[in-house]
C-alpha cells in the first residue's frame, strides 16, 4: 500500500532516499580524506596498468592521469569541494575526475572495486606514516643519548620495587628505556616490510578478470611484491592490528618512561624539573607545579591499548572478506597514529628541556644500597656468595643494633663479623666505586655506559630513514 512517502512502509523523518543519520552514519570522507594522495597515486597507477592491458587508450589514460593530477592540485590547495554523496575518498575523487573529464571517467574502475582500493590506499598511506614515526622515534632516541653522554658521572639511586637498591648512573637509566625504543623501531620495520604487498588486482572480491599486470602495477606503486589471495587481500587488517600491538608496546614503554620522571619530579624525589613548556599549574593551589605532559603519555597509552583491542573485537568473527565493519580500521589507525606523533614529540620536548638536580639524587644514595658491595668485598677474599650475602647481612644488622648506618661500623666492628675484613674494606663506602666495579658489558661502570652509547650511535649512524 502506498504511503505518503512513495512506496516506502516506514514514516516520520524517513523522507529521503537515505535516512541522513544512516548518511553521516556510513561516511568515511571526514576522516578518509586525509588519504586523498594515496588515493590519487593508487588510481594513476591503475590507469597506466588498464592501458597496458588494452583497458584504455593511451589518450584515455593521459586524460584520466591529468585529470587526477589536477584533483591532487585541489587537494593541496584546499580547494577540493566535498559535496553531498560523497561518501568516501574514492567515490569524491572519482565523482570529481567526472566532473573534469567526462565519461572516459567511469573507465578507472574497470575490474577494481572499493575494496582492493581501500585496501592499497591504507597500505601506502601507513608506509608513509610508519617512516615519519620512525624519524620521531629517532630524534626522541637521539636526544636521550645526547643527555646520557654529556651527564655520564651523575650517580642515582637504582630502584628494584621501587625500593632503593643499587646505586647506578642517570644515563644508565636513561639508556635502559633508549634500547626499549630501539627494539620499538626494529619492531616498526619489520612489520611495516611485512605489510608492503599489494593488494590492488584483487576485485571486490574474486580478482581481476582483464589480466592485468599485477607485479608491474605494485612496482609502479613502490611495493615489493603482491598479495597472493583475493579473499584474504581485500579484508586482510593484519598490518594495522600489527600496528596498533605495536603502537600498544611502544607506548606501555613510554609510560614507564614517564612514571618514573613523574616521581623523580615529585618534590620527595626532587631529581628533575620539567621546564615551564611541559607543565601545569594548579587552579587553585598556587605552588603546584604538575607534569602533565608525562601524565598524559602515561595515560594515553591506555587510550591507545583501548582502541588495539577495541579493533581487535572488530575483526573477531567477521565473515570471510570485505564487511563494512573494517571501516573502522580507520578511524583507529589515524588516532592512534596521530597520538603517538604528539606523544613521541611531547616526550622528546620534555627530555630535552628538564634539569637534573645531581646533589638531589646524591643525597637520596644511602649506605645500605652498599651491602651488596660488602658481600662482593668478601667473595673477592674466596668466600662463596651466599656465605658473604649472609656476613653482609650479619653488618646491617649489627649497624642496626649499633643505631648507625652500615659505613659507620669500624674495623673492629666488622672484624668481629668476619676475620676476612681488614683496612682496604674501608674504601668500599663509595658510591663511585660501587659502579665502576660494574665493567661487564651492560653494565653500570662508566666504560659499559659509554659501550653501550657508541654501540647506539653506530646505529644511528647505519640506520637509512
Ligand atoms: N569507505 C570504505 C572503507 O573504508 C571503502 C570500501 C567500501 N566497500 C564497500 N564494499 N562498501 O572500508
Amino acid at each position: 500500500m502506498a504511503t505518503p512517502e512513495g512506496n516506502k512502509l516506514w514514516g516520520g523523518r524517513f523522507t529521503g532516499a537515505t535516512d541522513p543519520v544512516m548518511e553521516k552514519y556510513n561516511q568515511s570522507i571526514s576522516y578518509d580524506k586525509r588519504m586523498w594522495r594515496e588515493d590519487l597515486d593508487g588510481s594513476k597507477a591503475y590507469a597506466r596498468c588498464i592501458h597496458k592491458a588494452g583497458l584504455l587508450t593511451e589518450q584515455e589514460m593521459l586524460a584520466i592521469v591529468s585529470g587526477l593530477d589536477k584533483i591532487g592540485e585541489e587537494w593541496s590547495g584546499g580547494v577540493f569541494e566535498v559535496k553531498q554523496g560523497d561518501e568516501d575518498i574514492h567515490t569524491a575523487n572519482e565523482r570529481r575526475l567526472k566532473e573534469l573529464i567526462g565519461d572516459t571517467a567511469g573507465k578507472l574502475h574497470t575490474g577494481r572495486s572499493r575494496n582492493d582500493q581501500v585496501a592499497v590506499d591504507m597500505r601506502l598511506w601507513f608506509r608513509k606514516a610508519v617512516r615519519s614515526l620512525k624519524s620521531r622515534l629517532v630524534d626522541l632516541m637521539k636526544v636521550m643519548v645526547q643527555r646520557a653522554e654529556s651527564e655520564i658521572d651523575v650517580l642515582m639511586p637504582g630502584y628494584t620495587h621501587l625500593q632503593r637498591a643499587q646505586p647506578i648512573r642517570w644515563s644508565h637509566w636513561m639508556m635502559s628505556y633508549v634500547w626499549m625504543l630501539r627494539r620499538d623501531y626494529e619492531r616498526l620495520t619489520q612489520l611495516s616490510d611485512r605489510c608492503n604487498v599489494c593488494p590492488l588486482g584483487s576485485g571486490a572480491i574474486a580478482g581481476n578478470p582483464f589480466d592485468i599486470d599485477r607485479v608491474t602495477l605494485a612496482t609502479d606503486l613502490g611495493f615489493s611484491g603482491v598479495t597472493d589471495n583475493s579473499l584474504d587481500a581485500v579484508s586482510d587488517r593484519d598490518f594495522i592490528v600489527e600496528f596498533l600491538s605495536w603502537a600498544s608496546l611502544m607506548s606501555i614503554h613510554i609510560s614507564r618512561w614517564a612514571e618514573d620522571l613523574i616521581l623523580y619530579s615529585s618534590k620527595e624525589f626532587g631529581f628533575v624539573s620539567l621546564s615551564d613548556a611541559y607543565s601545569t599549574g594548579s587552579s587553585l593551589m598556587p605552588q603546584k607545579k604538575n607534569s602533565d605532559s608525562l601524565e598524559l603519555i602515561r595515560g594515553k597509552s591506555g587510550t591507545i591499548f583501548g582502541r588495539c583491542c577495541g579493533f581487535m573485537m572488530t575483526l573477531k568473527g567477521l565473515p570471510s572478506t570485505y564487511n563494512k565493519d573494517l571501516q573502522e580500521d580507520k578511524v583507529a589507525m589515524f588516532d592512534v597514529y596521530d597520538t603517538l606523533e604528539d606523544s613521541l614529540q611531547i616526550a622528546t620536548g620534555v627530555i630535552s628541556t628538564l634539569k637534573i638536580h645531581e646533589e638531589k639524587m646524591q643525597a637520596a644514595q644511602s649506605p645500605d644500597m652498599l651491602a651488596t658491595d660488602l658481600a662482593y668485598y668478601l667473595v673477592r677474599k674466596g668466600i662463596p656468595f651466599r656465605t658473604a650475602h649472609g656476613l653482609s647481612g650479619s653488618c646491617v644488622a649489627l649497624a642496626e643494633t649499633k643505631g648507625c648506618s652500615i659505613d659507620k661500623l669500624t674495623l673492629e666492628d666488622l672484624k668481629s663479623v668476619s676475620g676476612e675484613f681488614t683496612e682496604d674494606v674501608l674504601q668500599i663506602w663509595s658510591y663511585e666505586t660501587s659502579v665502576s666495579q660494574y665493567k661487564a658489558y651492560g653494565g653500570t661502570a662508566r666504560t659499559s655506559v659509554q659501550d653501550q652509547i657508541h654501540k647506539m650511535l653506530n646505529w644511528f649512524g647505519q640506520l637509512t630513514v
